[in-house]
């Protein structure tokens, strides 16, 4: 599957944090039993790369993949855990590079035309816009889609349920991602039936391009 296939899976990717590598199956059965079965681990917490090898190990229906990778010693270290993809916040010409040869899809994180440029020059048609609305939100897309009319995104940060509809009827949208479906007062309490409900109202939504 590549990142275009990924990415066009579910209306939204679900950006997590976890802190409880024990959690992760629990959580992430919680989320495909709400519609979405894709997810992100995001590399922030200790746990993050044993939570990937868990979901990959009980859960052969749901595609785990590893965020906030940063370099290439990361995406190593997430494709040996099991990761099925990776998302990274930003790019360079060394990540870049390192992205080109990696083992498993990579969804470079980009937030300029610049980084477009540098993204598209390395084989990436698709890319995180991150943080998506700090960096210029949909007015940003719009303008993109004429001189990277060939480019998809992914929008991450600072979507919502408010906004999360109108970044994805964007031609140039695949999916939006965020943290809103499992925010993290209901991790620690593992309140699942809120995670499938979340899940549930954001697996509604349909994307023009993608999911
Ligand atoms: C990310 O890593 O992609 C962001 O932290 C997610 O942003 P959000 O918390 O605003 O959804």
């Amino acid at each position: 599957m590549d990142a275009q296939q990924i990415l066009s899976l579910s209306p939204v990717m679900p950006v997590v944090a976890l802190h409880d590598a024990e959690a992760a199956v629990d959580l992430a059965h919680a989320l495909h039993a709400g519609g979405i079965g894709v997810l992100e681990i995001t590399l922030r917490t200790p746990s993050a790369l044993t939570a990937i090898a868990n979901i990959r190990r009980a859960l052969p229906d749901v595609l785990v993949g590893a965020g906030t990778v940063l370099d290439a010693a990361q995406l190593a270290a997430a494709a040996d855990a099991g990761a099925q993809f990776a998302i990274s916040p930003g790019i360079n010409p060394a990540f870049a590079e390192a992205c080109a040869r990696a083992p498993v899809p990579v969804i470079p994180g980009v937030a300029t035309a610049g980084e477009v440029m540098l993204a598209s020059a390395h084989g990436f048609g698709v890319c995180k816009l991150f943080p998506a609305e700090a960096a210029g939100g949909r007015a940003l897309l719009k303008a993109w889609h004429a001189p990277f009319a060939h480019m998809r995104f992914c929008p991450t940060g600072g979507i919502s349920p408010d906004n999360a509809a109108d970044y994805l009827r964007l031609p140039n949208v695949l999916c939006v991602g965020g943290s809103w479906l499992t925010p993290p007062d209901v991790l620690a309490r593992r309140d699942w039936h809120t995670v499938t409900a979340l899940a549930r109202q954001a697996a509604a939504w349909r994307s023009e391009q993608g999911g």
